[in-house]
C-alpha cells in the first residue's frame, strides 16, 4: 500500500466517527497527515512511497484510537503550540491552537514594558503561560490552576522546556504572592465556560475526555468564572494593566458587558486565530 491510499482509508475511518466533530472542513485529512508523520517520525513520504505493514498496522492503530474521539495530543504524548511542545496528559485540558491568539494579545502588551508581571488563571497545562515564558523571557509569569494535577503538569512542562514560570494551585487569584497585588501587566484566562445545561450536547471527543471541571463552572450560564475574574482582577492589575479573556462567539457579547459593568476601560472583543473562530475579549483596569 502506498501513503496516499493509507491516508485515503484513514480519513475515511475518521469522516465516519461519531466521536470525533467533524466542524472544520478537511480536518480529517489534516489529522490523519498529523499521524502518520507522527508514525514515520519526521520522515516526509510522498504520496506514491510505499509504506511497510509495520508502519501501516501502527498508523491503523493509532487512527481507530482517534476515532474513538481520544484527543490527538494524548495520542501522540504531546500538543505543539506555538513553536513548544507540551506533554499531554489525560485529566488535564488538552493545548487547543484557539488558544494561541490569547497568546498573541498579550505577548504584544507584554513586549512594550520593562519588567512584565503575567498571571495566567485557569492555567491547565501551563498552556498560555509558557508561551508568554517562551516569548517574553524577561517576563515575570505566574499560572494558578485549581486542580493539582495540572499545576504539576504545568511545572513538568516548564522544567521540560527549560522555561521560568512559577505554577501554583488554588483558586483563581488566590494562590498568587500577595507582593504581586497591583503590579500585574496582563492577566490572562481561558476559564471553562460551557454552561452546566450545555455538558451534554458536547461531543464525544470533548465531553468524554476533558475531565468536567476544565469545561464548566457549573453556572447556568457558563460565567460564573468570568464574573469573578473581572471582579477580582483589578486588585491584582498595575493601573495600566489588562484583562484579556478568551471565551466562544455565542458568550463574547456577554462577557463585554461584564467587562464594561465591572468599569474596564478600552473593552474590545476581539476575533482572531486562524480559523477566526476564537474570540479574546480585552480591557484596561478600572481607573
Ligand atoms: C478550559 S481549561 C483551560 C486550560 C488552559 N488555560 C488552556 O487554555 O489550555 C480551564 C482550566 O480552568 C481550571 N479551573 C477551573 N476552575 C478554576 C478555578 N476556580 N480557579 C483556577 N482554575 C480553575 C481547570 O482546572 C482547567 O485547567
Amino acid at each position: 500500500m502506498n501513503v496516499a491510499d493509507l491516508l485515503d482509508e484513514a480519513v475515511k475511518t475518521l469522516k465516519a466517527s461519531h466521536a470525533i466533530d467533524h466542524w472544520q472542513n478537511g480536518r480529517e485529512r489534516i489529522e490523519a497527515e498529523d499521524l502518520l508523520a507522527h508514525v514515520v517520525d519526521g520522515d516526509d513520504p510522498e504520496p506514491d512511497d510505499d509504506v511497510g505493514a509495520k508502519v501501516a498496522r501502527r498508523f491503523r492503530v493509532l487512527v481507530d484510537r482517534r476515532a474513538t474521539g481520544e484527543p490527538i495530543p494524548f495520542i501522540k504524548g504531546y500538543a505543539e503550540f506555538r513553536g513548544i511542545e507540551l506533554i499531554a496528559t489525560p485529566g488535564v485540558f488538552v493545548p487547543r491552537d484557539s488558544s494561541e491568539f490569547l497568546v498573541e494579545q498579550a505577548v504584544r502588551r507584554l513586549r512594550r514594558r520593562a519588567s512584565p508581571v503575567h498571571v495566567d488563571l485557569a492555567t491547565g497545562a501551563g498552556t498560555i503561560a509558557l508561551a508568554v515564558a517562551h516569548e517574553v523571557s524577561r517576563a515575570a509569569v505566574y499560572g494558578t490552576d485549581l486542580s493539582r494535577d495540572a499545576v504539576q503538569l504545568a511545572r513538568r512542562n516548564a522544567k521540560r522546556l527549560g522555561l521560568s514560570a512559577t505554577f501554583v494551585s488554588g483558586d483563581l487569584f488566590d494562590p498568587l504572592p500577595r507582593p504581586i497585588a497591583g503590579a500585574v501587566d496582563v492577566v490572562t484566562i481561558h476559564p471553562p465556560y460551557v454552561a452546566k445545561h450545555e455538558l451534554a450536547e458536547l461531543p464525544d471527543e470533548i465531553r468524554e475526555w476533558e475531565p468536567v471541571h476544565t469545561l464548566t463552572d457549573q453556572s447556568d450560564d457558563g460565567l460564573e468564572l468570568v464574573r469573578r475574574t473581572v471582579e477580582e482582577s483589578p486588585t491584582w492589575l498595575s493601573r495600566t494593566g489588562w484583562l484579556l479573556l478568551e471565551t466562544d462567539p455565542d458568550r463574547a457579547r456577554e462577557v463585554k458587558k461584564l467587562f464594561v459593568r465591572g468599569g474596564f476601560r478600552d473593552v474590545q472583543s476581539t476575533k482572531g486565530g486562524e480559523l477566526r473562530v476564537t474570540r479574546v475579549v480585552v480591557g484596561r483596569r478600572p481607573a
